[in-house]
């Protein structure tokens, strides 16, 4: 008997398009000298400069654990999990560059194909805030999945703590439909998140 999940699979499973033919977005302007590209294995130590220069930033809300044991390698084989999921169609990461100096990332987490729904996540370094930059990168991640993924509804989770996330969430035009009590656990305590939604049909390009 074949105890695979695969078996277990309804046979209405939506036919999902494949992230790799879809790839409008590996490399994407998103205003003057700034571009999305997908992150990749050798951009692995500027990564882990970028959080290194800012390790309270990327840390404060994001489970980054930046001890002595975190190397270029720990970076690497972050990229290297994003790309699997890339790979399996299950997700896509990318970087945030301005001219050559990468600045962030952002990426949806995980797709629900069978939902058509997305998780989405996004960092910026604390230099790069303030400048309306993640708003045109998040704005461009949403046209992909709403336009050419053809998703239905994207989800953001947001320590209710993290002012900037949640207020690029509402800048965004997400709906906070829910509040999580305890859902987070950084830096020994317990945080709040919300839960932020929106469904294609709200989508403003
Ligand atoms: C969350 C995060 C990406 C938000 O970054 P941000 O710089 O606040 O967001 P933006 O780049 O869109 O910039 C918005 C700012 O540009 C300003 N701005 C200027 N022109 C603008 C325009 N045309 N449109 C929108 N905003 C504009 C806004 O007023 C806002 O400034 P303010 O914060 O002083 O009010 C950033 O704080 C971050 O990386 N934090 C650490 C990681 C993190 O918390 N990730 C999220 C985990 S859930």
């Amino acid at each position: 008997m074949d105890t695979s999940w695969s078996s277990v699979r309804p046979a209405t499973l939506p036919q999902a398009p494949s992230l790799r033919v879809r790839s409008n977005m590996l490399a994407k302007s998103i205003g003057p000298d700034l571009e999305l590209r997908l992150l990749e294995v050798r951009h692995a130590e500027q990564f882990f400069a970028m959080q290194m220069r800012d390790k309270e930033n990327f840390s404060k809300w994001i489970p980054w654990k930046f001890d002595e044991s975190y190397t270029v390698e720990s970076a690497r084989n972050f990229i290297k999990g994003e790309l699997q999921k890339f790979v399996n169609n299950s997700g896509i990461e990318l970087g945030i560059w301005h001219k050559e100096q990468l600045i962030g990332d952002l990426g949806l987490n995980f797709i629900d194909w069978q939902n058509k729904r997305a998780d989405m996540g996004f960092s910026l370094t604390a230099d790069f805030q303030g400048r309306a930059i993640a708003t045109a990168a998040c704005r461009a991640l949403l046209a992909y999945a709403f336009g050419e993924l053809k998703l239905n509804r994207m989800e953001m989770r947001c320590s209710k703590d993290n002012e900037r996330a949640c207020a690029l969430a509402r800048r965004l035009g997400f709906t906070q439909e829910g509040h999580c009590s305890e859902a987070q656990w950084l830096h020994g305590r317990f945080w709040d998140l919300l839960l932020f939604g929106m469904i294609a049909e709200d989508w403003q390009q």
